[in-house]
C-alpha cells in the first residue's frame, strides 16, 4: 500500500499549490490539485513537465484572477471560455485551472461539448484512473486524496485503465490512445486488456487528431528509457502503419535458397533502445528510428552473396523529407540533420571493416562535420548481433576508427575546413566568370587535400591550382596577390 501522506504533504507545500490554496480559500471556492502532478508525486517521480493542474467548483476566471493578484498583478491569464479553462504561466510553470465539467464529444472532432459538473463528473471525464486522482485544497478536508476510480490501486499494480468504459474514453478523445502508449512506455506500466482492445478498435480515429499533437506524443515515446516498448505497442494497436507506414515495411524476414535477412523492424527498435542509453538528443533518436528506412526499396537477392541493401542510406535519407512533411514536423535544420546522419550511417562501418586509409578518414570527417560523434554513436548502436564475440569485434573496430579520427583530426584540422583557396580567388587568377571550371578547380583542390596529396595550406593549393588550370587550357594572370 502506498503511504500517501508524506508524498501529499510534499505536493501541497509547493509554493504555487499554497498560493492556489490561499486564493481559493479567500474566494471560498472549492479547489483540488489533479492530473500529472498528483500522479507523479504519488509515484515519487521527478516530474518532467512543470504543469500544475487544478479543478475548481466555480468560475475559473475568478480563481485565476485571485492567483494572479497574489503572485504578480502583471501576469497574463489566457482563457478558453468554451472549455472553462484559464492558464497562467509563472516562472516557466504552467498553472492550468479548469472549471469542473462534464464532457460529451461528437465523432468527427476532438473538441468536446462542455457543461458544468461536480468533482466526480470532472474526474470521470479524464483519460486514465492514474490521472483522475484529486487532492483537496479545502479547509474541510485539506490534503485528502479523492480517488473514486481506484487510481492509487492501479498505480500500485502498474496498470493503465480508464475511469469509465474504454470505448467511451477513447472515442471521446483518440489522442488518448497515444497518451496511453506514452504513459505505458514512460512509467513501465501494462495497458489493461479491455483498454488495449479499445485502442486497437479505435486506432483509425487518430486521423482526426492534429499532427502536431501526434508528433508530440511520438517524441515523448522516443524520449523514454526504452522506446521499443512504446513502438511495439503502437505496432500492436495498428498505429505504426497509420502514422509511419514506411517503418511498417521494415517488418518481416524473407528467405530465398535457405538464406534469410534480419527483421529490420525489430532491429531498428533495438538500435533506438541502444542509442537511448547514450543520448537524449531527440533528433539522433529519430535518426536511429529511420536509419534503415530505405532497406525495403533497395533489397535484392544475389545468388553469390545473398541479401543486399545497396544504397539504402541514400534512398532512406531521401524518404525522410516525406515522412517529416506528412507528420507536419519541422522542415528545417532538424530534418537536414536526420537526413545527413542517415545518409552517412554506413560510412564508419565500411571503415571499420576494411584497412583504413587516412584519406578515407579525412573524407568522413569532412562530410560528417559537427555530426561525426553522433554518427559514431549511431554506428555503435547499430550493432545488434547477439553473438558476443562478433559484437566485441565490431565495437573494437569502431574504437580503432575513433582513434584514427582523433589522430587525423588533430593533425589535419579537416573538420569544417574551408579550402585555402576560394572560388573568388580562382576567378581572379584565371579571369573567369562564375562557371563550371571554377567548381572543377575548387573540387580538385579539396580532393587533393582530403586525399593527402597536398598540405591543407595556401602555397601547395596555389601550385596545384596553376597546374590544373593550365591543364584545362586556362592562362593565369602573372604576379597575382592572394585575395
Ligand atoms: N487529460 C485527459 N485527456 C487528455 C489530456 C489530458 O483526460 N487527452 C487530463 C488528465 O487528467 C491529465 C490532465 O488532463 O492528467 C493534465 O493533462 P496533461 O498536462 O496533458 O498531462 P499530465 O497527465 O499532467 O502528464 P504530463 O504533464 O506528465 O505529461
Amino acid at each position: 500500500m502506498i503511504n500517501t501522506n508524506k508524498k501529499i504533504q510534499k505536493l501541497i507545500k509547493q509554493n504555487i499549490v499554497d498560493v492556489v490554496y490561499k486564493s481559493s480559500t479567500s474566494i471560498s471556492q472549492e479547489t483540488y490539485v489533479v492530473g500529472g502532478a498528483v500522479r507523479d508525486c504519488l509515484m515519487d517521480r521527478n516530474r518532467k513537465s512543470s504543469d500544475l493542474d487544478f479543478v475548481t467548483l466555480g468560475c475559473e476566471m475568478t480563481l485565476a484572477n485571485e492567483i494572479k493578484n497574489k503572485i504578480n498583478k502583471n501576469l497574463k491569464i489566457s482563457r478558453f471560455k468554451k472549455f472553462g479553462t484559464a492558464h497562467i504561466n509563472f516562472n516557466e510553470i504552467n498553472i492550468e485551472i479548469v472549471k469542473a465539467r462534464k464532457e460529451s464529444y461528437n465523432s468527427s472532432s476532438r473538441n468536446p461539448d462542455v457543461e458544468p459538473g461536480n468533482l466526480l463528473d470532472d474526474l470521470k471525464r479524464r483519460d486514465f484512473t492514474i490521472n483522475a486522482i484529486a487532492v483537496s485544497l479545502n479547509d474541510k478536508n485539506f490534503g485528502e486524496l479523492i480517488d473514486p476510480f481506484d487510481g492509487l490501486n492501479d498505480l500500485e499494480n502498474k496498470v493503465i485503465k480508464t475511469p469509465t468504459s474504454p470505448e467511451i474514453t477513447l472515442s471521446d478523445d483518440p489522442l488518448r490512445i497515444l497518451r496511453g502508449v506514452r504513459f505505458s512506455s514512460e512509467l513501465n506500466f501494462e495497458i489493461d486488456d479491455s483498454l488495449l482492445n479499445a485502442m486497437i478498435k479505435n486506432c483509425d480515429r487518430v486521423k482526426i487528431i492534429s499532427k502536431e499533437r501526434i508528433v508530440d506524443e511520438i517524441n515523448k515515446i522516443l524520449l523514454t528509457d526504452k522506446p521499443s516498448n512504446g513502438f511495439k505497442l503502437l505496432d500492436k494497436i495498428g498505429l505504426i502503419q497509420i502514422l509511419i507506414p514506411s517503418l511498417n515495411k521494415l517488418k518481416g524476414i524473407e528467405e530465398i535458397e535457405g538464406i534469410t535477412h534480419k527483421d529490420n523492424f525489430y532491429h531498428t527498435l533495438q538500435v533506438v533502445d541502444n542509442i537511448s542509453r547514450v543520448t537524449n538528443k531527440i533528433w539522433l533518436r529519430w535518426a536511429a528510428l529511420l536509419h534503415d528506412i530505405g532497406k525495403p526499396n533497395s533489397k535484392r537477392f544475389d545468388k553469390k552473396i545473398g541479401w543486399t541493401f545497396h544504397g539504402h542510406e541514400y534512398i532512406g535519407s531521401k524518404m525522410i523529407f516525406e515522412i517529416f512533411k506528412k507528420l507536419k514536423m519541422p522542415l528545417n535544420s532538424s530534418l537536414k540533420y536526420v537526413q545527413k546522419v542517415v545518409m552517412l550511417s554506413s560510412r564508419p562501418i565500411i571503415l571499420s571493416e576494411n584497412i583504413v586509409t587516412d584519406s578515407a578518414i579525412r573524407r568522413l570527417i569532412y562530410d560528417a562535420g559537427e555530426e561525426i560523434e553522433d554518427l559514431l554513436m549511431l554506428c555503435e548502436a547499430d550493432i545488434t548481433t547477439k553473438n558476443k564475440k562478433r559484437r566485441e569485434k565490431y565495437l573494437n573496430n569502431f574504437k580503432i576508427v575513433r582513434q584514427k579520427i582523433k589522430i587525423v583530426e588533430e593533425r589535419d584540422k579537416i573538420r569544417n575546413f574551408q579550402p585555402p583557396i576560394s572560388g573568388k580567388f580562382i576567378m581572379s587568377i584565371f579571369n573567369l566568370k562564375p562557371s563550371r571550371e571554377v567548381g572543377i578547380l575548387k573540387e580538385k583542390i579539396k580532393d587533393a587535400i582530403l586525399d593527402g596529396k597536398i598540405e591543407n595550406e595556401y602555397k601547395s593549393a596555389f601550385e596545384l591550382l596553376l597546374k590544373e588550370g593550365t591543364k584545362m587550357g586556362l592562362k593565369p594572370k602573372i604576379n597575382e596577390e592572394k585575395v
